[in-house]
């Protein structure tokens, strides 16, 4: 991947350039992501280790922001990636796009030192603006909010102008629109308010309308464009589900944000909105995931028909990819959301290992891997293959992050299950009982395992960049 700096068919196509700008920083902060998660998985099992050098705090909060960080850089990259083929022009504002990219990349390298090297300091205001803003996920200090805000302004106007320039296919249209949904939301996370219950409010009209609804819609558009590009399926078809994706994921995650509406002081008649409407949101999940299977079969058959030996993908590294999203989005997002998402099971859960499990999952599942297979789509342009194949590299890279990632899924959801019993349920979720869970056994080994299945995911991680650098290569060779 760092090779096709230099190695690039794209025949002076500057948008596609661009866009492996992106991913190649995306990458990059995936790796620093999970160094991080991997220093908090083991401070959950030595408390002492790198304390007042690398706090778990800190550990954890660069963990987080670097995946959503790194999330955002991957979409703004399919975008770039994706906008000349679909609207048949050149990308309008190349150079202004560049000149963002820079501007952001310096700003988020800048965060990430200040985070890392200024741990501690008093809450005050001069800390929102320079520091950090203590709003988990996106914390990023309030210059750097209105940096990320001016870039992405250049980011969107690019897409519009070039969209409403060129061909307006459905994929293009819901893109634009739902894109200005996506950015905007980011401002009810910007302003302060010294009322946590109306902080946490507005902050889950970000974390929770981003993954919910707009994330999971982009990602919809990004699976309709590859599948048209892999597998050359019908337009029509993908781009009709898309729409119908739409209806469902506003229709079941604008009110299901209820869901985090039980415990943080907004009024009761949330339980039930809440309830409802979120238990509908793995209503579309199932859907994508059908439709996806559905969708794969029926090009298989015709590529018998045809006459054609088995499958007819162009990019099986993206496409392994892409149908691992519609299985980890229904999974983690579906299954593992829908677990805990009544008010009457989350009352127990809330806020235990339990969740993370559920974060895990999720966010691997329905955003890490449909970028990865963009990624790919990206280094099969970028050294201008017909057909790229997976290599050794890309299965181990898929097996061993896949297999890392749901093992620690599986270890945290014990963990949870164990602080659900004895912390909640035994001993009445007090202060003591926090701790005294946290010593049993069971809750002990599940946080072992993590960090071992954490390892694993790193080590395919591993293979995934080494695969990057040299698909490209090996397949022009052959
Ligand atoms: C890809 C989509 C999704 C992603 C990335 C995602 C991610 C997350 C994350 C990271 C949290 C923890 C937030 C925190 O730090 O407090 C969370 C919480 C939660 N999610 Fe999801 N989620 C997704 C979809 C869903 C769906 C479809 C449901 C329900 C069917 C769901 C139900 C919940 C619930 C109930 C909580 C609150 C847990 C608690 O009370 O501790 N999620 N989600
Ligand atoms: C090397 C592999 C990884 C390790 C060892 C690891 C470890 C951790 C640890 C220790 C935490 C803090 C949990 C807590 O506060 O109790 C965490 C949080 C989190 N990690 Fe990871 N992680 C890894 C990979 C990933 C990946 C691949 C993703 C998603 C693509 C991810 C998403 C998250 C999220 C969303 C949270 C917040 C969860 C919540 O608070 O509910 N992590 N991780
Ligand atoms: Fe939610």
């Amino acid at each position: 991947m760092l090779t096709s700096i230099k190695i690039n068919s794209f025949e002076g196509n500057k948008s596609k350039e661009l866009g492996m700008m992106y991913f190649r920083v995306a990458i990059i902060l995936f790796g620093a992501q999970l160094l991080m998660g991997l220093i908090a998985a083991i401070q959950f099992l030595v408390p002492g280790f790198l304390f007042e050098l690398f706090d778990f705090s800190v550990a954890r909060m660069v963990h987080i922001n670097a995946l959503v960080v790194w999330m955002l850089y991957a979409m703004i990259g399919s975008v770039y990636y994706m906008l000349p083929d679909e609207t048949g022009i050149e990308t309008v504002g190349v150079g202004i796009g560049k000149l963002g990219f820079w501007v952001l990349t310096v700003a988020v390298t800048i965060v990430v030192l200040v985070y890392i090297f200024i741990q501690v300091g008093s809450g005050t205001e001069a800390s929102i603006w320079l520091i950090h803003e203590g709003r988990e996920y996106i914390e990023a200090p309030r210059w750097a909010d209105i940096g990320i805000v001016v870039v992405v302004l250049i980011f969107y106007w690019n897409t519009f102008a070039s969209y409403m320039k060129g061909k307006q296919t459905g994929i293009m249209t819901v893109m634009v629109a739902n894109l200005l949904a996506l950015a905007g939301l980011y401002m009810a996370g910007m302003f302060f308010t010294d009322n946590i219950s109306m902080d946490q409010f507005w902050w889950w009209w970000v974390i929770h309308l981003w993954v919910e609804a707009t994330w999971e819609v982009f990602v919809g558009t990004l699976a309709a464009y590859a599948l048209i590009k892999i597998i050359g399926a019908k337009r029509e078809i993908v781009e009709m589900w898309l729409w119908i994706e739409v209806l469902m994921l506003f229709g079941s995650g604008i009110l299901g944000m209820g869901h985090h509406y039980f415990w943080i002081g907004t009024p009761e008649y949330w339980w039930e909105i809440g309830a409802l409407f979120s238990a509908l949101e793995p209503v579309p999940l199932i859907a994508m995931f059908v439709h996806v299977l559905y969708d794969w079969g029926k090009e298989q058959g015709i590529a018998h028909a045809e006459g054609h030996q088995g499958t007819v993908a162009n990019n099986t590294p993206a496409l392994s990819w892409i149908v691992m999203n519609a299985f980890g989005n229904f999974l983690g997002a579906g299954i593992w959301g829908f677990f805990h998402t009544l008010p009457q099971v989350n009352i127990y859960t809330h806020g235990t290992q339990f969740t993370a499990a559920h974060g895990h999952l999720s966010f691997f599942g329905a955003y890490a891997t449909i970028l990865i297979g963009m990624m790919y789509m990206g280094l099969q342009g970028a050294y201008g293959i017909e057909r790229m194949k997976s290599t050794f590299k890309t299965k181990m890279a898929l097996f061993l992050i896949a297999f890392g990632v749901m093992g620690m899924t599986i270890a945290l959801t014990i963990a949870g299950y164990e602080q659900v019993l004895i912390e909640r349920a035994e001993l009445g979720a007090g202060w003591n009982a926090f701790f005294v869970a946290q010593e049993m056994p069971w809750y002990v080994q599940a946080q072992l395992w993590r960090a071992i299945m954490g390892v694993v995911t790193f080590v395919g991680f591993i293979y995934l960049v080494w695969d990057m650098l040299t698909i490209g290569k090996q397949a022009k060779e052959a």
